[in-house]
């Protein structure tokens, strides 16, 4: 018989955003206004997000499309990158990703890549929280505590041959 294994998950869901400290809330605005500059040219469905570093700076990023739709790259990994290419020791506290055309239901979360993308953030900084603030203007905001939660069974660094 195979053994059941079970990988728990859980996230802390805020009604709104008047529920969150005062840093989380000025993070959400920082994405927010950077949803604004996306380049969503194809889609129209922008995206912003905005992180945190541990010394206090604050990076934001946008989705950035392309009429060869696959060179597009997603807001959560183009404000990863920024503030990795500024700072290559940095450890990002926490990043929050706004929608604010989803006036209602839930938050959009990250897509495959950028969770592959946050999980290799997680291992540069040895494994210190990437904590998510996944949000709409109106709420509700889902927390999340580790990113590296939106991807069990994942494949990192310590796979490949040494
Ligand atoms: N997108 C993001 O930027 N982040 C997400 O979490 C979901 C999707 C972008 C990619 C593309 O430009 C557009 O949204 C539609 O998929």
């Amino acid at each position: 018989m195979p053994t059941t294994v079970q990988i728990p998950f859980s996230y802390s869901r805020h009604e709104a955003w008047q529920d969150l400290s005062a840093p989380d809330r000025e993070l959400m605005e920082a994405a927010l206004a950077a949803a604004g500059r996306a380049y969503a040219e194809y889609s129209e469905f922008e995206v912003g997000a905005a992180l945190r570093m541990a010394d206090g700076t604050v990076i934001t990023g946008n989705n950035q499309e392309n009429a060869s739709y696959p060179a597009g790259i997603c807001a959560e990994r183009t404000a990863l990158h920024a503030a990795m290419s500024q700072n290559r020791k940095g450890v990002v506290t926490t990043m929050a990703i706004v929608v604010p055309s989803i006036t209602k239901g839930s938050p959009v979360s990250p897509c495959g890549i950028c969770r592959q993308a946050l999980l290799e953030q997680e291992g540069r900084q040895n494994k210190a929280p990437l904590r998510l603030l996944l949000a709409i203007p109106h709420g509700p905001v889902y927390e999340i505590a580790t990113a590296s939660q939106l991807l069990p069974i994942s494949f990192d660094k310590s796979q490949l041959p040494a």
